[in-house]
């Protein structure tokens, strides 16, 4: 079955527990704002979103997922908010799947478009995939947990050399993104003294693929490793740590999820697994309204939370429960 048929009739059981409980922020009882003033334009990769939200990576690679490309950049253009392709590595194989891909930045023209490859494509490859889909950014997908599930999933993660060939030689920024299982501190200090630029954490609390791999398997022996993930939110602690730019994803629900991110340090949020849910369980136009419904509360809750500019999403203190305290007392001692 693939993913995105999992994802219409199996949702919940590709979902992890929500995690953003964890965090609470502390709404100023006079916050002196007006929702009519709140503007989070956000710069990204040379284009400007109207708010810090994308749409993270999940299709392309065949004529269904050329139709549900269509339909997400259909939306993240009328929204303007970012788009990102499902991984585009195919196209190394399959140049007739280039339409699935191309059909992204037709149908958004002016927004910002990400390509997502694995990370052994070469410099050569990626160029050529960047060219195709005039994508302005490229994701890197790292997940090895994924590929430890998945009945045909790669054994081999010695990617950093590629990723610095990356980095170096391609036309586009590179972005180093999880799919799920979120970042540790080490691995992002050892990126940025790489000198990467910028990651999408990815952590858990939503979409799981050792879920969704595990599935497919006869045997459903790996079921123990669905929760080995850092949490959105743990990864965020960690990225904080460091001077990379950092985009968060992975579980984002709600518009509260998507602001403490960004009251986190994020510079934009990406969302994925429930966005396909409403469109391909419900249609075309409940995940339009579940978009503008989002867009519209992240924009009121900013002011609820005094902040009109993403240059203040920083200044909303926060209320770390004991579990992510814990954890955030541990990394300063243990885990650098
Ligand atoms: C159907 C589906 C396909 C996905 N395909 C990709 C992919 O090709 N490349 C990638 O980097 N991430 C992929 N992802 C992972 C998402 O980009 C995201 O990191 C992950 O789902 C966590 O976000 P969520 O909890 O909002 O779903 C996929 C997710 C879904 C649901």
């Amino acid at each position: 079955m693939s993913i995105c048929l999992s994802l219409k009739f199996f949702y919940k059981e590709t979902q992890e527990q929500d995690k953003f409980k964890e965090l609470s922020l502390i709404r100023p009882t006079l916050p002196e704002t007006k929702v009519n003033n709140v503007n989070l334009e956000t710069d990204l990769f040379n284009r400007t979103l109207s708010v810090p939200l994308y749409i993270n990576a999940m299709s392309g690679g065949s004529n269904r997922s050329a139709k549900i490309n269509q339909q997400l950049a259909q939306l993240a253009n009328e929204f303007n908010i970012g788009i990102a392709s499902g991984s585009a590595s195919i196209l190394v194989k399959e140049p007739e799947q280039e339409s699935s891909f191309s059909i992204i930045r037709q149908e958004n023209p002016n927004g910002l478009v990400m390509a997502n490859i694995n990370p052994f494509v070469s410099v050569e490859d990626a160029n050529h995939i960047v060219s195709v889909m005039q994508a302005d950014a490229v994701q890197v997908h790292v997940n090895v947990v994924q590929e430890i599930v998945m009945p045909e999933g790669d054994r081999d993660f010695v990617w950093l050399e590629n990723l610095r060939q990356l980095q170096g030689d391609l036309s586009v920024p590179v972005i180093i993104k999880e799919v799920g299982f979120g970042f540790d501190l080490a691995t992002l200090s050892l990126l940025e003294k790489e000198g990467f630029k910028t990651v999408d954490l990815s952590g858990s609390g939503g979409t799981n693929f050792a879920k969704i791999e595990n599935f497919r398997r006869s045997e459903h022996d790996y079921s123990y490793l669905s929760d080995i993930g850092l949490s959105t939110l743990q990864s965020l602690i960690n990225a904080n740590e460091t001077n990379l730019n950092y985009l968060a994803s992975g579980g984002i629900k709600t518009p509260l999820d998507a602001l403490k991110c960004l009251s986190l340090g994020a510079k934009a949020v990406g969302i994925s697994g429930i966005l396909l849910h409403q469109l391909e369980r419900h249609g075309y136009e409940e995940a339009r309204h579940f978009l503008q419904t989002f867009i519209t509360h992240l924009k009121e809750l900013s002011a609820v939370y005094g902040v009109e500019s993403p240059v203040q999403f920083s200044t909303i203190n926060k209320y770390y429960h004991l579990e992510l305290e814990n954890y955030r007392q541990q990394l300063r001692h243990d885990f650098r």
